[in-house]
């Protein structure tokens, strides 16, 4: 079955076949190819669960020559269909990564980084003989040597609390929430791709997947106003792709998974907080933030998230918002009136305050309208994520 949407082709066939076929060049590429893993030994029993290590006979085990020849075909067909600023990422892990290496040198691509997903939650090993494994690795290079590729640095290190972004990135395998219109026993964490497709590419960059599987990389790309091209030679993949597509034409749906797509559980936090306009100026002179703490007996109640805030966000009902750093990730401090006082302010509400020392000499730029006008939650100081700011541009 080949179905068609406007930002959405999903094409079946050996992709070797396909790729010279195709009528427009793409701007990037992502690769998950099989990485000859399976040995046909099925499901194991690991403790109290029985695992399945067999992907199926597109991952069957191959000699190196194999391994490399492969590779090295679908890379050269790629490369000829790829735009000359343009880039590509291929997964792997030690079974496949060098040849893919090899194979990408010996095309003169050129390696511009060795990106590390360090799995927050690896599988257990089968044997005590070694250490668990708990990475792949996504080799990203660019066409040439010398012609320059688009990278969203400035996105990436606002995203990572405003440091240059590292090459281990630690993210969750996929949950349920991914898998509603079924399995693929390889599947891609949609979180990895929103990084991956945000650092490379721009709004409707055409983007190809040659081994789409259960077509991550489509839903991705489309959440993210990119368009997309994938091949997949197995019809029940296709199949699943085309039901994960239907699935985010549903706009609720689609807002739901952009959203849940855009929050790594690792993120970065930021408190907002509203402040009439005079206050707000004093709290940025004076690199102070501060809000009533708890109810009326002077609780506070510190919820999930408290410990990764990392920004402070200020605006007065809705408006003039302005974002920055705190000086301490997850710090606090609980004052009385009397010590805000004592610097110039004037509180009214409560006897305690938490106070948050934020770097008021840089104001972090933000990209995202930040729907601070939320009806009866406007005044209410929140924890919400970097990503609700930085992050889709
Ligand atoms: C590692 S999986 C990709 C999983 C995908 N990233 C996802 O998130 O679902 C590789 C897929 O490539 C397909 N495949 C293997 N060889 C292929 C070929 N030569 N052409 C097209 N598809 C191929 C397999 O059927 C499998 O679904």
């Amino acid at each position: 079955m080949v179905q068609n949407f406007s930002d959405f082709q999903l094409i079946k066939g050996d992709c070797n076949a396909v790729i010279p076929r195709l009528q427009e060049k793409v701007d990037m590429i992502f690769a998950d190819p099989p990485y000859f893993l399976s040995r046909g030994n099925g499901t194991v029993k690991i403790g109290n669960r029985y695992v399945n290590f067999d992907k199926g006979d597109w991952d069957r085990v191959r000699d190196n020559e194999e391994i490399y020849n492969f590779n090295y075909n679908w890379l050269s067909a790629c490369r000829e269909v790829l735009k000359d600023e343009g880039t590509i990422w291929v997964c792997g892990t030690y079974h496949n990564i060098y040849a893919v290496a090899n194979c990408l040198n010996d095309l003169k691509y050129k390696i511009l980084n060795m990106i590390v997903w360090q799995k927050s939650d690896p599988p257990k090993a089968l044997t005590n003989q070694r250490f668990n494994f708990s990475a792949e690795y996504i080799i990203w290079a660019r066409k040439t040597d010398n012609t320059p590729h688009y990278f969203n640095y400035e996105l990436m290190q606002a995203m990572n609390n405003g440091v240059h972004m590292p090459d281990v990135w630690k993210l969750a395998a996929p949950g349920t929430w991914e898998k509603t219109c079924g399995k693929h026993p390889t599947q891609k964490p949609l979180r990895l791709l929103y990084r991956i497709i945000l650092a490379s590419t721009r709004p409707n960059s055409l983007i190809l997947d040659p081994f789409a599987g259960s077509c991550t990389t489509g839903i991705a790309a489309n959440l993210l106003g990119r368009r997309f091209i994938g091949i997949e030679q197995d019809e029940n993949f296709i199949s699943l792709g085309n039901r994960r597509r239907n699935e985010i034409d549903d706009a609720v749906k689609a807002a739901n998974m952009l959203k849940r797509m855009s929050e790594n559980p690792e993120e970065v936090q930021v408190i907002v907080n509203h402040a009439r306009p005079g206050l707000q100026k004093m709290m940025i002179d004076k690199g102070i933030c501060y809000m009533r703490a708890g109810d009326s007996h002077g609780s506070v109640l510190v919820t999930p998230g408290f410990e990764r805030i990392q920004y402070v966000l200020l605006h007065s009902n809705g408006h003039d918002a302005k974002l920055f750093r705190l000086k301490r990730k997850g710090c606090f401090q609980i004052w009385t009136k009397k010590s805000l006082e004592e610097i110039g302010f004037n509180p009214e509400h409560a006897a305690y305050y938490m106070v948050f020392h934020f770097d008021n000499t840089n104001e972090i730029p933000f990209s995202q309208n930040p729907k601070l006008r939320q009806g009866l939650n406007t005044y209410r100081s929140k924890v919400r994520p970097l990503s609700d700011f930085i992050g889709l541009n």
